[in-house]
């Protein structure tokens, strides 16, 4: 076994490694030479540094394996760091051993290709800087939402993927052959959550979630990865407030753990810091209306439900996530229940991202009344008898609670500012695409 130090890139930008010999592998990101220097950019996890190998410095057997190897061969380098002004990061490696690990075949992806060429070689494509600084975003979003939840006394609990019933409506359930019979990918946590929470109280949970959604918009994945929390005797105003705490805590460890990051993809981290610690507005979807068709000149009719378009219109006029209540009745899923104070509505909430990244989360208190619930589910051709356990939450000690789904691919890519969705997951699954 070697017993080589290895040093990362980020100490020697960092000026810990000045003028001392270092041992650094990773792969070739750029290479350039011209007759006995060879100019290298070689990357790790942690960043890209200039490496210079001279002829006569090195071996010449390692001279000319420096000469030959093509971007994206893996490589341990030795070598002294020296700052250099002129060096992108500032230092330089001057080099004095040169392993090729493995000589890579020409790349096939250089600039400019299309996305869905870049899509077909997502298993390369994600060694993409723009991509590595996602995924970091990405696992800071995931472990802070775990941290979130945990240290304010929420129990992490699990629900089968595999589930008779639909959640969020039938129109998007992905059938899978069971046995001689068959079942549904996991819509949502949501119902099974709420079998739980009259013992853990306060529970959550990150997983997988599949909608077979047949748009094809930035917005939409068909497996993404939902954070959801349910909660025994917390109702709408309470939920809402959890939601808020939620969504600026992740802001606030992503600006803690990833600024090099955001300024890799170009994000504005000033503007993510003041919505960190701004407060966010709760309106209702009246409200929310009256301003689409008042300050933003829209035309929407009271009861429709807020499409791309609208959503967007509306966040024209905040620069925070807002949390919309209050939806009319008639377009919510059958477990939100009527607004006593307003019954044309449900006592629900979506939180829009500003800047058009949408809905980022959706959530309701839930619906304690079994004729109700029995009434919107046959309304929706659903096989009511296959519901009869989960009205069976209401018979046995039933308490008001709430809950609410954050999408997590939404909520990265609006902190990252990234356009699409599909850069959000490392392999995307669309109507169009499950491959690689
Ligand atoms: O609003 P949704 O459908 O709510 C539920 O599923 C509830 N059962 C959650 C709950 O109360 N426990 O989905 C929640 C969030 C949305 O706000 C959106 O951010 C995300 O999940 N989402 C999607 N993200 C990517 N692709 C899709 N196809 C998505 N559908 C929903
Ligand atoms: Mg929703």
């Amino acid at each position: 076994m070697s017993k080589t130090s290895w040093t990362k890139i980020e100490e020697i930008l960092a000026g810990k490694k000045t003028d001392q010999t270092v041992s650094l592998r990773g792969w070739i990101y750029r290479t350039r030479s011209s007759g006995n220097i060879v100019f290298i950019v070689m990357r790790d996890v942690t960043g890209i540094i200039q490496a210079t190998v001279k002829k006569g410095n090195l071996a010449d057997s390692e001279f000319d394996d420096a000469k030959k190897a093509l971007i994206e061969s893996s490589v341990e380098l030795k070598g002294v760091a020296k700052e250099d002004k002129r060096a992108p990061g500032g230092y330089e490696l001057q080099i004095t051993d040169f392993k090729v690990v493995n000589f890579a075949e020409p790349f096939p992806i250089s600039k400019d290709q299309s996305p869905e060429f870049l899509l077909d070689k997502r298993h390369l494509w994600i060694r993409s800087q723009k991509l590595t600084s996602v995924f970091k975003i990405r696992s800071t979003v995931v472990g802070a939402i775990h941290k979130f939840f945990r240290d304010n006394g929420y129990y992490e609990f699990d629900a089968p993927v595999l589930q008779p019933n639909q959640c969020e409506g039938g129109s998007t359930l992905f059938e899978v052959k069971y046995y001689d019979s068959k079942t549904f990918l996991s819509q949502s946590w949501q119902l099974y959550a709420e079998a739980a929470v009259f013992s853990l109280e306060k529970i959550y949970n990150m997983g997988p979630t599949f909608r077979a959604e047949k748009s094809k918009t930035s917005r939409h994945l068909s497996e993404f990865w939902m954070a959801e929390m349910e909660a025994a005797w917390m109702d709408l105003g309470e939920i809402t407030e959890v939601a808020k705490d939620e969504v600026r805590f992740i802001l606030k460890e992503v600006l803690k753990n990833n600024k090099h990051d955001l300024e890799i993809l170009g994000q504005d981290t000033k503007k993510l810091e003041k919505i960190a610690s701004s407060e966010f507005p709760t309106i209702t979807y009246t409200q929310a209306i009256e301003i689409l068709n008042e300050k933003a000149k829209q035309n929407v009719e009271w009861g429709k439900d807020l499409r791309t378009i609208e959503e967007d219109k509306l966040m024209e006029h905040f620069s925070t996530p807002v949390v919309v209540t209050n939806y009319p009745l008639e377009i919510m899923a059958f477990y939100k229940p009527k607004d006593p104070k307003d019954p044309k509505t449900a006592l629900c909430f979506d939180m829009i991202a500003p800047e058009g990244y949408g809905e980022i989360i959706g959530g309701s208190q839930r619906s304690i009344d079994v004729k109700e619930m029995t009434k919107r589910l046959e309304e929706m051709g659903e096989k009511v008898e296959n519901y009869e356990w989960y009205f069976d939450l209401r018979r046995f000690g039933s308490v008001p609670h709430s809950g609410y789904g954050v999408g997590v691919e939404r909520v990265v890519a609006w902190i990252c500012g990234i356009d699409n969705i599909k850069d959000a997951i490392p392999f995307p699954r669309t109507i169009l695409r499950f491959r690689p």
